[in-house]
């Protein structure tokens, strides 16, 4: 079993990527919905609720660790690879590949970067670290948008977010921007706003390449399940706890469904 872990019900967008390229493993999704959003918790506090899940995970013997979250990924994820054995696969803004994505050789013409994220993720070290390493400074900007993550969680993907992003790319002069990344994972959901509101740009958001990392690591392990021997299972944790509520999430997944 693989376990799988956001904060709220982001790490569904993850969740389904990598169904789509992991299609015969069992899945443990734990959402931490009595602590969501993350992004206006401490970093202490962040870490005491990622604990939680990973006892959860540990008790259920899963083989992988997905963090399905940028915000926990931030804080927590150089303290767990440093204490536990088992894998921890860790999304992060793709801003390696919207880089990659400008193949401009001078750096005049080099298009700008908006990254989308919670604040936490965009103030942390790692997300800097991960700028630098890229020699993107120059082109990456900022932009925290934490309404997103209440947003998509009380399924209000219509008109509130759409004037709330309209407003933030308003704060941008858009024709230096070549891509948007979506560096949180409830911001998956809002990708045809993204879309509508500003075409011309190219936007990326770091499911594909966690998911094709996890099918990596799996396989040199040799832990990827054999297609005769098992079927895709999908079992949701909140907080702790069984879901009370499936209904929810499989209104969640219909969503992602549409967008692909
Ligand atoms: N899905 C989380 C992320 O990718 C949301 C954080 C939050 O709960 O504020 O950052």
């Amino acid at each position: 079993m693989i376990g799988v872990f956001d904060s709220g019900i982001g790490g569904l967008t993850l969740l389904h990527e990598i169904i789509r390229q992991l299609p015969n493993e069992q899945y443990c999704y734990y959402a931490d919905t009595e602590n969501v959003p993350y992004s206006t918790k401490s970093e202490e506090e962040i870490k005491g609720f990622v604990e939680k899940a990973i006892q959860y995970f540990l008790s259920r013997n899963v083989k992988a660790i997905v963090l399905a979250c940028n915000t926990a990924t931030n804080v927590c994820v150089e303290d767990l690879r440093s204490r536990l054995e088992i894998p921890i696969i860790a999304i992060q803004p793709a801003v390696k590949v919207a880089v990659d994505h400008d193949t401009s050789e001078l750096d005049a013409q080099r298009k700008k970067i908006l990254v989308c994220a919670t604040p936490i993720t965009l103030r942390s070290s790692r997300f800097q670290r991960l700028v630098d390493s890229l020699n993107a400074d120059g082109i990456v900007e900022r932009m925290a948008l934490p309404e997103l993550v209440k947003l998509a969680e009380r399924e209000e993907f219509g008109e509130e977010a759409e004037i709330y992003i309209s407003q933030t790319l308003e704060q941008i002069d858009i024709a230096a921007f070549g891509s948007i990344v979506l560096g949180c994972t409830h911001f998956t959901y809002f990708e045809p706003i993204f879309y509508q509101l500003a075409p011309q740009l190219s936007i990326f958001d770091g499911n594909e390449g966690t998911a094709r990392h996890l099918k990596n690591i799996l396989g040199k392990l040799n832990l990827l399940s054999q297609k005769t021997e098992n079927k895709l299972s999908v079992e949701y944790i909140e907080s702790g706890k069984p879901t009370q509520n499936l209904a929810r999430f499989e209104r969640y997944i219909a969503r992602i469904e549409q967008l692909t």
